[in-house]
Formats: structure tokens, sequence, C-alpha cells
């Protein structure tokens, strides 16, 4: 966006609402950092996907049935799987290869490293979980398949992995509330790892989450398939947690709950060319459950279709906690039959028990909205619903256009502020308005900003 025109514009509003002068230059600040948010995406050289068929000389071949893997989806494929892992891992440029036309059935596993340089782990076929939860191992109650302290290690493949959760979700406390609310496992975990690459692979039908990207940093996931019934519970897509520079991109997620969900201590997260439904949209949180600290920081969402989901793009904290959430940039998305498309939700409340509003909350700042367009399911086509303690800041909207097919569609706002610019529909003159200490400036922020420079770079 053309910069003369921003400060004019930021004038403008300094001038209509009255605020300070130095004002000015906050809101410019912080609307470029919003729009030059990036997170980079090359990195080349570790990343190069090998193309292990052609370089099989160099190669070495560990191949899961040279260690006794039946692959009959009926045998127990678990001991194989982990003496093959043992080898691979410990041979430089090795290749864990999953083959492909056949179905391991493998329990519950921590494929542990490090290992040696340049392992390649090349899924083809399909790998199965045990049907039944009853027999699964009481230690790793909360895993499947696991892969920690990793390092420079490339997942690719055309192969699946099936969670068979069917009997998992049958027994959520969500599904039937008689039933004990338990975790169940994550089919396919990234945990304590750096400089790895994921293409290609689908996960499905996963116990609970599918796969969670846990404690690592640059992780670079391409092309991977989930999917999952639209009723399944809990089964998250892709889930961040306290890891810093992950890029997604090009991933197809159908699931039963966050396309995509990115949680506390998660920094430089970017997602490009997202597909998301059924599921529940894009979330950053939930955040701050149990009065805990919850930040996330950095996070770009940039080309996205979501079509017939519970959310689009969302933000969702819990009463009593703290921390924040702080530069955030959700951009070229089209929403189709989307019941929340856009939505900060600081009331967030998913215990069988009501939650309290407390004093403490997590703090939201730094949103924008750009170049988001489509239908929406539900009246608020915006809904910034945030504490009153600790309201919403610097809510951006640039283009924003939802419809909704039969009807009006309107912004709701509690103690949100912010402002839009270029087209927005609907209109959200809310984030400006001074009702509920709804003013544009927030005196600890402007502190940051001594000595403007704006001048000079104009
Ligand atoms: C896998 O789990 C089954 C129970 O589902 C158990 O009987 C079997 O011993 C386990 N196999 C291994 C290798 O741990
Ligand atoms: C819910 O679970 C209880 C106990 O496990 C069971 O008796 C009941 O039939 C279940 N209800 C439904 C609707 O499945
Ligand atoms: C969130 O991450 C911070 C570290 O940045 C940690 O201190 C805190 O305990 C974490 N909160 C939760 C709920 O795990
Ligand atoms: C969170 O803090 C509130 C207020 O101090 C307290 O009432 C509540 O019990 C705390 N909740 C938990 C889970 O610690
Ligand atoms: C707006 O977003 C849509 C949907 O992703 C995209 O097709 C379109 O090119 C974007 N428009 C601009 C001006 O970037
Ligand atoms: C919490 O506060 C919000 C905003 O003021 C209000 O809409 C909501 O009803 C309150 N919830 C409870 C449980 O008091």
């Amino acid at each position: 966006m053309d910069k003369l025109f921003l400060v004019s514009f930021v004038a403008l509003l300094t001038v209509a609402y009255g605020v300070a002068g130095n004002m000015l230059y906050d809101n410019f600040n912080m609307l470029e950092e919003l729009e030059d948010l990036d997170i980079a995406e090359e990195d080349a050289e570790v990343f190069e996907f090998p193309c292990w068929t052609s370089q099989r000389g160099s190669k070495v071949l560990v191949n899961v049935d040279s260690f006794g893997a039946v692959g009959d989806g009926v045998s127990d494929d678990t001991q194989a799987f982990r003496k093959a892992w043992d080898t691979a891992c410990s041979t430089p440029k090795s290749v864990f290869l999953v083959p492909p036309g056949r179905r391991y059935l493998v329990n519950a596993t921590k494929f542990r490293g490090p290992c040696a340089d340049r392992l390649v782990v090349q899924i083809d076929g399909t790998i199965v979980a045990p049907d039944e939860p009853k027999n699964w191992d009481r230690d790793l109650s909360r895993l499947w398949l696991e892969f920690t302290k990793l390092q420079g290690v490339v997942f690719q493949g055309n192969g699946i992995i099936d969670g068979s959760g069917g009997k998992w979700w049958a027994s959520s406390c969500k599904k039937n509330k008689s039933n004990p609310c338990r975790g169940a496992p994550t089919a396919l975990t990234i945990d304590s790892s750096s400089s790895i690459r994921v293409k290609g692979l689908t996960i499905q039908n996963s116990q609970q989450m599918n796969f969670v990207i846990s404690k690592s940093e640059s992780v670079r996931v391409s092309e991977v398939q989930v999917s999952c019934p639209g009723d399944s519970p809990n089964t998250d897509g892709i889930h961040i947690t306290g890891s810093t520079n992950v890029i997604l991109q090009d991933c197809k997620i159908g699931t039963g709950d966050d396309c995509i969900s990115i949680v506390n201590d998660s920094s430089a997260i970017k997602m490009k060319r997202i597909y998301c439904g059924p599921g529940h949209g894009v979330s950053i949180g939930s955040l701050g459950k149990d009065n805990s600290t919850g930040i996330v920081t950095k996070v770009v969402l940039d080309t996205a279709l979501l079509r017939e989901t519970a959310n689009g793009v969302r933000i969702k904290t819990w009463q009593g906690g703290s921390g924040y959430v702080r530069g955030v940039r959700f951009e070229n998305v089209r929403m189709e039959d989307v019941a929340n498309p856009i939505i900060i939700d600081q009331f967030y409340c998913d215990s069988p028990t009501n939650c309290q509003n407390q004093t403490s909350a997590v703090q939201v700042s730094q949103i924008m909205y750009r170049n988001i367009t489509g239908t929406t399911e539900s009246k608020e086509a915006m809904k910034f619903a945030c504490s009153d303690t600790v309201p919403c800041s610097n809510i951006v909207l640039s283009n924003v256009n939802l419809e909704k097919k039969d009807g009006t569609v309107e912004t709701y706002c509690n103690s949100a502020r912010g402002f839009g610019y270029g087209v927005v529909h609907p209109s959200a003159d809310c984030l400006s308005s001074h009702d509920k200490g709804s003013i544009l400036i927030d005196q600890k922020e402007n502190a940051k900003f001594a000595e403007p420079t704006v001048h000079a770079e104009l």
C-alpha cells in the first residue's frame, strides 16, 4: 500500500479522533510492521528433496521388510520398524523405507534421534495403528508415531499414516458425556527437532490430533494432506506448539477440529496456500487455559480457502490467562459458507463446566486482516469479543468483504479497538467508537516509539 496514503490516512484518523500527535507515528510504524511481517521461505541446501530412487548408489536403503515387517495389516510390525529405525538412524545417508502397496500395523513408538547425517524417512506404503484403545501402551498414552531429537531429516513419500481412530472417537467425552475426558494419541509428532522437511504424506483418521510439531525449529511442511471425518472429536489437523520458524504450504486439511492450531511459545509461523474444510478453521490458541501463560507472535496466513468450516481465522483465549498474541496477518483468504469467518474470542471455554470471567487475560494486539472475502453462515461475519479488563488493540482491517446469502451481516465488538481502510464490509465502526473504553491509543505501546524515523524514510 502507498505509504503516503497510509500516513495521511492515519493523520486523518488522528484528527478525527483527536488523539495525541505522536499517535500518528505509532500507528504508522505498527501498520508498516504488520504489512511487512514475513517469515523467510527459502533456506535452500538443507531442504533439497533427495530423489532417493535415482541416487541409490550413494544411499543406504533400510527397508522395513528386511527387518521382518509383513505389511499385511494384521501382523504386528512394530519390532521390525524399531529395528529398522535403529539401523537407519545410526547409518549415514540412509533411507528408512516403508515400501508402497502394503499396510504395516505398528504400535505406539518413539523413534529417537539424534541420527547420523542425511537421514531420509521415505513413506510410500500405509502405516496403520491398532484400533483398540484398551490395548494401547499406557506409558505412551498420548502418542502413536513420535520422532524426537532429529536434525536435518527429510520425511517424504506418497504414503498414508492412518490412526484407525474410530473407537477412540466413540469413547471421547465429546461424543458421550458419560465417558471420562481422557486424551488420545497424536498420529504423527515431530518433537525437539530442527531443520526438518515433510513433504507429500497423508495423515488420516487420527486418534486425536493428526500432526503435531512441538519444541522444534526450522520446519518446512508441504503438500501434506490431513483427512478425518468432520464429526471426529479434537482431531486438529496440524498443531504447532513451542516452535519457531515453521512454514506450512500447499496443505489440504479436512477434519473435526482446527485445521491448523498454533499455541504457546510459538513464533515466526507462516501458512501459505492452505485448504481447510470440513473443520474449525485456522486458529491461534487456545491460550491461557487454567491461568497459564500463552505467547504467540509473528504469524502469517497467506492464501487460503476455507469451505463450510465452523470458523475462518480465529484467535481464542481463556479467561484468567496471561501473555499475548501480537503481530499476526491473515491475508488473501476466501471463505465459503463459514460460520464465523473472522473471530477473536477471549471468552473461549471448552470445558464441561462454565468458565467465570476474570481480570487477567491473554492480550491480543496488532492483528491485520487483509483481502478477506466470501460468505458467512452467521450474521456476525466479524466478531471481536475481547476482555473488558484486557482489551484487544490495533485490529486492522483492509479490503474485507463478507456477505451472507440470505440476510444482513454485522460486526460485533466488545472492548476491541482498531481501524479499517479500503473496503470493509460489514462496517467495523465499533472498533473505533469510544464506548467500553475503546479509544485508539494505547499508552504502553506508545512508550516503545520514542524517536520516530518515519520522515527520513519517506
Ligand atoms: C502391540 O500392541 C498389542 C496390543 O494391541 C500387543 O499385544 C503387542 O504386544 C504390541 N506389540 C509390541 C511389539 O509392542
Ligand atoms: C454413553 O456411554 C454410556 C457408558 O459408557 C453408555 O451406557 C451409553 O449407551 C452411551 N450413550 C450413547 C448415546 O452412546
Ligand atoms: C508457555 O511458554 C512459556 C515459555 O515461553 C512457559 O514459561 C510457559 O509455562 C508456557 N505455558 C504453558 C501453558 O505451557
Ligand atoms: C485461576 O485464578 C482465579 C483467580 O485468581 C482462581 O479463582 C482460579 O481458581 C484459578 N484457576 C486455576 C485452574 O488455577
Ligand atoms: C485476494 O485473495 C484472493 C483469495 O485468496 C486471491 O485470489 C486474490 O488474488 C487476492 N487479491 C489480491 C489483490 O491480492
Ligand atoms: C463475561 O464478560 C463478557 C463481556 O463483558 C460478557 O458478555 C459475558 O456475559 C461475561 N460472562 C460471564 C460468565 O459473566
